[in-house]
């Protein structure tokens, strides 16, 4: 029998995908550009293992057993057992995939670029697979082809029909800006969200602003971006990173009927993150949205004390004993005491208690990570643990 572990973090996109121009491919209509997080907070845990007993594929996720003839999980498979550098008996046997989350799924947080990103990097180590593999990430879900790598990474759109060179590739790794923090800030919401498959689809068949989006906004946005990462200038990353969000939410209500992602809490992050900026003189923090109520900010490590007594101030939570779980998780952080002055300065609105579930602190992902795991193989920025039995 042999079996492979690998850990593969989340994304965020600061340029964000949404429209694709091949359903069946999985090709998009416009690159993006995102940050990877630290696995310690945010990640996907996937054993994949092969023995000539195995009758059937199978795949359990969080565990309870899924049906494996999902499209985008065949894509998967078959994209790796292509290239798959076995003997033929050890090749033509049958695979079991094992997956979870280390955080609940019913966060809403983005887990399928980090479950795909791992299916492929563990199938990849199971079946030798050298060379690029995260255009097999994207033919499990798009965005999945960003989690391959560390640091920031940028998904090139491509333009073969084939979709041979959609592929990311890391424009920088995280030691480049080791300032740079993240905080997941985690909204209460029962809504039903319409699925980002589903919600592109809408908007490429009836959306005008997003064919002015793929095709004037983000050519030039995705460029400045690469530049603002490379140059560490967080007042341009910011405001890149805020108006693409913002773009991107108005093409989803410029979509026929209209996608509606943020909720009122999300908006007063929003305004509350503007009223902060103005009031500090200088870019402190950048919101960014995806298919969901959840913000996620962008700042730098020097302002995170400041930034989470505001947010305590503007979003106070329920005592601890209801909310029931710890509610500033990841890196640990002592909040800092914020002047009367600058609070008067802010002037937002005060939330009632309870809008927030809880907030993440974490991190670009550092590569340093490989050596904590005790991993013998390395793939691609995702972490690996081979063994054979
Ligand atoms: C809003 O990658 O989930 O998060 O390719 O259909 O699986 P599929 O979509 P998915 O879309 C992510 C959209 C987004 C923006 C982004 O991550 O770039």
């Amino acid at each position: 029998m042999n079996v492979v572990t690998c850990i593969a973090p989340v994304n965020i996109a600061v340029i964000k995908y949404w429209g694709k121009r091949d359903e069946d491919l999985i090709l998009p209509i416009n690159d993006s550009l995102s940050a990877t997080l630290h696995t310690d907070h945010l990640c996907a845990k996937t054993t994949v293992m092969t023995s000539a007993d195995f009758k059937e594929d199978r795949i359990w996720l969080n565990g309870s057993e899924e049906s494996i003839d999902n499209k985008r999980l065949q894509n998967c498979l078959k994209e790796i057992r292509k290239r798959a550098k076995l003997g033929s008996d050890v090749g033509s046997w049958k695979v079991h995939i094992c997956s979870e989350n280390n955080f609940p799924t019913a966060a809403g947080l983005a887990s399928s670029a980090a479950g795909y990103a791992c299916l492929v990097a563990a199938l990849a180590g199971l079946y030798n697979v050298e060379g690029d593999i995260s255009a097999a990430a994207r033919s499990g879900s798009g965005s999945a082809c960003r989690s391959v790598f560390g640091g920031f990474v940028r998904w090139y759109s491509g333009s073969k029909p084939d979709g041979s060179d959609s592929i990311a590739k890391q424009i920088a790794a995280p030691e480049h800006w080791p300032e740079m923090r993240i905080l997941v800030l985690v909204v209460n919401d029962t809504s039903k969200k319409v699925s980002s498959a589903i919600g592109m689809k809408r908007s490429v068949a009836t959306s005008e602003l997003l064919k002015y989006r793929a095709e004037h906004s983000v050519p030039w946005r995705v460029e400045e971006m690469t530049k603002a990462i490379l140059d560490r200038d967080f007042t341009k990353f910011a405001e890149l990173t805020m108006k693409d969000s913002n773009q991107f939410h108005a093409t989803c209500l410029d979509t026929f009927p209209p996608c509606v992602y943020m909720n009122d809490t999300s908006h007063a992050i929003v305004e509350l993150i503007h009223a902060y900026n103005a009031a500090a003189g200088e870019m402190k923090a950048a919101y960014t949205f995806d298919a969901g109520p959840n913000a996620t900010l962008y700042l730098l490590e020097k302002d995170v004390p400041e930034v989470i007594s505001i947010l305590n101030h503007y979003f106070p939570t329920i005592s601890l004993g209801d909310i029931g779980v710890e509610y500033l998780k990841g890196i640990p952080v002592q909040p800092a005491a914020v002047s009367e002055d600058l609070l008067r300065r802010i002037n937002a609105e005060r939330q009632s208690p309870g809008k927030l579930k809880y907030i993440i602190h974490t991190c670009a992902r550092d590569i340093e990570l490989i050596d904590k795991y005790g991993v013998i193989t390395s793939l691609f920025g995702a972490c690996i643990h081979k063994r054979d039995t």
